[in-house]
């Protein structure tokens, strides 16, 4: 988490880096702050909240600098307040340096300092690396560039950092360890940021570094990258990058949310165009054909994820079981790597991640891989670390997510777990050619049922105007729609801050019936092909005990609307690809009651989109 942005140039700095910051904020949004290079004369300006916080407190000053740093902090060390933000300043007043990551040895590295004579403002690991940095230049007598290397050399932790010092205004250092970090290369000019947007409308060109490499940004030299640990230098790789401006704006949406919920038809199409060819009869996916062994002699699917990819995960256990007959264990990401798990050269490791930077999906990866696992990887991010790890993958393709709470990019991951559980399918036999054939027609139909859902939502607003009050709410759901309960509690509770619980419907009896009564919602996911009249109980063991009833269910249905105080239809489809519609109604019903409250959708409290921290 947190958002990094770099600029050494001709142009004012100034708004180069506020208009990153704003495009890194999903990262985090606890401070914000700049660091502006005028000469040898330093503009630091930081504050606690936004960018636009940021910006008030920077107004009327001197905001002049070709080379500056800017920083949006998701607090890890020490609550979010002026001292504690971003860009920190060593000892001396002549090195600047802004950091995305934890330094865990900071502790240690502090208590050597202070006993050296540094004195400390801010809570912060940052404050101690860059006094670290300062420590061994003067102590070694090293230039920037070196002692930065020298004192990651002594550092154990994750971070993306970019430096300068006061003496030289032609100079940017940077390096990478587990955050993620991309130099953009311009005309004469550099960027340095977290993701590619700060810099989309300035150059496409771009290095991305790896972990373990620094960067030397020099005006009269160009880019020099060596290797941290042995100071060898390594050849970068420029690519040129091929998402646009247009995908980073909200193109006329109130909110980043509201236009990513609706851009799913296309998203869903795009992951899966050149993919699913119905007319051929056929999936081509290159990273399975690759794999296809190592997936049909698999013993096991394990699927690992955080938050929506690993309810995405938990579709994906349907598909495969249902589908394929291939056992699935669906993991927190953050409990398999610390459990010991069993993990053998038979098992795939299915990693699912929109950003492809979470720390602990990368780390369940590593350790998969490290006992022989065949890791695929399903990441939205191209380019990103988890992309790079993992053996084979195929990217969803549902563009820039920007809005904090995760949507078009879950359904974009149950394509994608779709397409490869109806393929293994097939290969295994575990499918007929009529039924084969059957479920890609009707996955490709998906869109167009979507777009119809979408053309209307005033049934949605009504029944959130409702709702918008309630303090708890339940969410129930059974078989492939279980996690899309999941996934609907998590929704509102991110975005509206009402504490909701997904449960799979018939667990309901043996706990959370306790606290229905009249004021509690229940919003129950009962498609006609799922198990309906199970679920139709269910319905009436709630009404029974007076809870509001709201029902997502397919056209036409007049059992579960006479029972229920509201009903939202969705087009008739396979269970298995029910969660791709019942999810959406889902998902407007959360961002219609978030904006009711008055809560900010895209960029909820205490969240950010990507988690880099464990
Ligand atoms: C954060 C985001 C969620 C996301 C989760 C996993 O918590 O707020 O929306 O689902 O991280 O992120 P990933 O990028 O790995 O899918």
């Amino acid at each position: 988490m947190c958002g990094i942005v770099g600029y050494l140039g001709e142009r004012d700095a100034y708004p180069i880096l506020i208009k990153g910051l704003q495009r890194l904020e999903y990262r985090g949004y606890d401070s914000a702050g700049v660091a502006l290079l005028d000469h040898s004369t330093l503009h630091l300006y930081k504050k606690k909240g936004k960018v636009s916080d940021l910006e008030a407190e920077a107004a009327g000053k001197n905001q002049s600098g070709h080379l500056g740093i800017g920083h949006t902090r998701w607090a890890t060390h020490g609550p979010p307040n002026d001292n504690n933000s971003h860009p920190h300043v060593s000892n001396n007043g002549k090195i600047a340096l802004i950091h995305n990551g934890i330094i865990e040895n900071y502790s240690s590295l502090k208590e050597a300092l202070i006993s050296r004579g540094f004195v400390f403002h801010s809570d912060t690991d940052t404050e101690v690396l860059v006094n670290l940095i300062e420590d061994v230049m003067n102590s070694e007598d090293l230039d920037l560039e070196n002692a930065v290397r020298v004192a990651l050399n002594q550092v154990i932790g994750a971070y993306a950092i970019c430096v300068f010092s006061l003496e030289n205004d032609r100079t940017i250092v940077t390096a990478k360890m587990g955050s993620p970090l991309v130099i953009g290369i311009g005309n004469d000019e550099f960027f340095v940021a977290s993701d590619a947007t700060p810099f989309l409308e300035y150059t496409k060109k771009a290095v991305y570094l790896e972990d373990g490499e620094m960067a030397t940004i020099n005006l009269d030299h160009g880019l020099r990258v060596r290797s941290i640990k042995d100071n060898r230098t390594i050849d970068p790789y420029v690519q040129q990058l091929q998402m646009d401006l247009a995908s980073i704006e909200k193109g006329g949406y109130e909110h980043f949310m509201l236009k990513e919920i609706y851009e799913q038809p296309k998203a869903i199409y795009d992951t899966f165009r050149g993919r699913l060819l119905p007319d051929q009869n056929m999936i081509k996916m290159g990273g399975l054909f690759e794999y296809k062994e190592k997936f049909l002699n698999a013993n096991r699917i394990i699927i690992v994820g955080c938050g929506t990819s690993w309810h995405a995960g938990l579709v994906g256990e349907y598909l495969f079981e249902d589908l394929a007959r291939i056992p699935v264990e669906v993991e927190y990401a953050s409990e398999f790597r610390y459990r010991n798990p069993v993990i053998t050269d038979q098992d795939v490791v299915i990693a699912i991640s929109q950003s492809g930077e979470t720390a602990d999906t990368l780390a369940a990866i590593k350790l998969a891989k490290e006992h022989g696992a065949t890791i695929f990887g399903i990441c939205n991010v191209v380019g990103s670390s988890i992309a790079r790890e993992t053996h084979a993958g195929a990217y969803t393709h549902a563009g820039p997510e920007i809005g904090v709470a995760s949507t078009k990019a879950f359904t974009a991951q149950v394509t994608v777990l779709s397409l490869l559980a109806i393929e293994i399918a097939k290969m295994k036999g575990t499918l007929s050619e009529t039924r084969y054939h059957e479920l890609l027609e009707e996955l490709n139909g998906i869109p167009k049922k979507m777009e119809a859902m979408l053309q209307s939502d005033s049934k949605v607003r009504e029944i959130s105007e409702r709702f918008k009050d309630a303090t708890n709410c339940l969410y129930l759901g059974r078989g492939y729609n279980f996690p899309v309960a999941l996934e609907g509690a998590l929704k509102l509770k991110e975005i509206s801050y009402i504490h909701a619980e997904g449960y799979p419907a018939a667990e309901m009896k043996h706990g959370p019936i306790a606290l229905i009564d009249e004021n509690m919602p229940v919003f129950v996911i009962a498609p006609r092909n799922g198990q309906y009249d199970k679920i139709v109980s269910n319905i009436q063991e709630v009404k029974a005990r007076n809870g509001k009833i709201v029902a997502i269910v397919s056209e036409g249905d007049t059992e579960i609307a006479k029972m229920s105080d509201f009903t939202l239809e969705i087009p008739d489809s396979s269970e298995a690809f029910s969660p791709l519609l019942t999810t959406v109604p889902l998902q407007l019903l959360s961002y219609h009651i978030a904006v009711m409250r008055g809560c900010n959708v895209d960029q909820p409290r205490n969240l950010a989109k990507s988690v880099t921290v464990e």
